[in-house]
């Protein structure tokens, strides 16, 4: 039989994905009257019934489809893959913004082999925004190619941050911060890293840190990012990980690495 080539593969498993995003992002945004809330790791670490329900959702719909791939799911799911492919899916990615009916929520879902990310998809109903990437195959947002700025200074970087759940890495945060704002245009705090990471994609905003991300928060976001001409790294160009995650374009990236990296 004839084997499946990468890139009917990369097309199966963004047209799922897409789909998949798009029918969750329906139903999350028919809002219910009321929250059923479970705290996590702090008080301000929390998830809702809707994300247990996105990511049900989502988790069906691909074993559905591809009854042999992997999943890791923020809310729970995880199965160990038979076929090579492992999804990876933040089915409320700005819970807080969720659920204070804020804008920038969204849908985060990667598929990634033993290379790494292959194909990502970030939804944000409320920015009626659909970012997409595949590995080596560019990023786009509503269908039309990206890519990130060109920023080459800090002072006329305007970045992107987030603040962990966890108090005392909030307080070296806000310390980074401090010392950061002389220095930038400005700082921006959206709420949802996926679409922190694709803002860097489309230019949206110059750069964006974060300490603490986990790798459903940078999954999809961070291949959109690469695909768009950013470097995500870590701490002094590590990979990106649960410690620190630079994302610019590559001029602004080293300048930003040296500041807070
Ligand atoms: C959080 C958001 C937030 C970021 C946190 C993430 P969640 O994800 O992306 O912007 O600052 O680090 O954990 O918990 O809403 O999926
Ligand atoms: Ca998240
Ligand atoms: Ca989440």
């Amino acid at each position: 039989m004839k084997q499946r080539s990468q890139s009917e593969l990369i097309n199966e498993l963004l047209a799922l994905a897409e789909g998949i995003a798009q029918k969750v992002g329906e139903f999350l945004s028919d809002r219910p009257d009321s929250f059923d809330i479970n705290q996590k790791s702090s008080a301000r670490d929390f998830a809702t019934h809707m994300d247990h329900a996105s990511e049900k959702m989502i988790v069906s719909a691909i074993l559905a489809a591809r009854p042999n791939d992997g999943i890791i799911g923020e809310e729970g799911a995880h199965r160990d893959s038979a076929s090579g492919i492992t999804w990876v899916i933040d089915p409320i990615d700005g819970t807080v913004n969720y659920f204070y009916n804020l804008p920038g929520w969204n849908i985060s879902i990667a598929a990634k082999d033993e290379e790494g990310v292959l194909i990502g998809i970030v939804y944000a109903p409320t920015l009626n925004s659909l970012w997409r990437a595949s590995r080596g195959g560019g990023a786009f947002l509503n269908d039309r190619a990206i890519h990130c700025s060109d920023a080459s200074e800090l002072k006329a970087a305007l970045i992107a941050t987030g603040f962990s759940y966890d108090l005392e890495e909030r307080v070296r945060q806000g310390e980074k911060i401090a010392t950061l704002i002389p220095k930038v245009r400005d700082i921006r705090r959206n709420g949802a890293a996926a679409v922190d990471l694709c803002h860097v994609a489309s230019g949206a905003v110059d750069g964006y840190f974060e300490t603490g991300l986990k790798e459903w928060d940078l999954a999809a976001g961070g291949l959109i990012a690469r695909e768009a001409g950013a470097l995500v790294t870590g701490r002094k160009s590590a990979p990106a990980g649960e410690a620190m995650a630079i994302a610019a374009g590559p001029t602004l990236h080293a300048l930003l690495t040296d500041e807070i990296g």
